[in-house]
């Protein structure tokens, strides 16, 4: 069996997945910024899963999710791995489906009070997790000299730039994420990529979280700027404040510096 469409070639499944997921009705979810594609996979008398792909060119991205999720399986509610593997080109991994809604399918001002609500304490419940045994941690360091190679290799492109900083350069930002780069930094297990559509809400309480390749120990900031920009970004600006407070940090206490930096940063992957 393969399925049309990565990157516009054809995919052939493992004889594994072929059997297991046969009777299947297949659904591409969407292609987003990742090299991943991602199939919900529904079948009327079986529960619904999903398939990621990852066209990963050497590096095993999946690997680090299926870690993580193993890790998480028993602490929090992440979806189960029910598959992995790799061939030469692609990487599978089969999971389980958390039920709900993703965080931005929100209608009224009540709603979207309610979904930062929950944000704010899905957020707190990842960062109370214990450290020991997390099979993955960032390093400041390391997270700037992969930036710095992308620039190097010219894979910057400046057009995606968010609009506060639109005007400069990719080199121009990168100087500007070195003179920010923080002096403090706050170990805790994070989602690594705290955005709306990777929470999920039912009937008004968390479901559990998703998309978990870049989870793992690092600076609580990380998290913190990149909600606070899904958060702008689906609601607007004005909400930021909102969650801060429900997540326990007060308005003056929150280091902008330090989001800054990590949205700047952001830029660079
Ligand atoms: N286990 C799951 N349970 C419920 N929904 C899921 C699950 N896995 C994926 N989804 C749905 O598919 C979407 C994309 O999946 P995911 O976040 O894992 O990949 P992604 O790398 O963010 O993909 P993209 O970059 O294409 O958005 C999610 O926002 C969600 O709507
Ligand atoms: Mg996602």
């Amino acid at each position: 069996m393969t399925i049309m469409n990565l990157q516009t070639s054809e995919v052939n499944l493992p004889e594994a997945l072929v059997e297991r997921l046969k009777s299947y009705h297949w659904q591409k979810v969407n292609i987003g910024w990742s090299r991943s594609e991602i199939h919900k996979l529904t079948q009327s008398k079986k529960p619904t899963l999903f398939l990621k792909i990852n066209d990963y060119s050497g590096d095993l991205f999946f690997n680090k999710e299926y870690e993580m999720l193993k890790w998480l399986k028993d602490k929090i509610s992440v979806p189960d791995v029910i598959y992995h593997s790799t061939n030469s080109e692609y990487e599978f991994l089969l999971l389980t489906e958390i039920l709900g809604k993703v965080s931005y399918e929100v209608f009224s001002k009540s709603d979207i009070e309610t979904n930062l609500k929950i944000l704010a304490e899905g957020l707190q419940i990842f960062h109370a997790l214990p450290l020991a045994g997390c099979p993955n941690a960032f390093d400041i360091d390391k997270l700037i000299q992969y930036a710095k190679e992308r620039l190097e290799q010219g894979l910057i492109n400046d057009e995606n730039f968010d609009v506060r900083w639109k005007h400069k350069t990719p080199d121009e930002l990168f100087k500007d994420v070195k003179r920010l780069m923080p002096k403090e930094i706050d170990e805790v297990v994070t989602h690594g990529d705290y955005c709306l559509p990777n929470v999920l809400i039912n009937t008004n309480e968390l479901s559990g979280f998703i998309d978990l390749g870049s989870a793992g120990i690092n600076d609580r900031y990380y998290d913190l700027a990149a909600v606070s920009w899904s958060i702008s970004y689906n609601f607007g600006q004005k909400w930021v404040p909102y969650f801060f407070e429900k997540y326990g940090i007060n308005n003056d206490e929150i280091d902008r510096e330090r989001m800054l930096f990590y949205q700047m940063l952001n830029e660079f992957y």
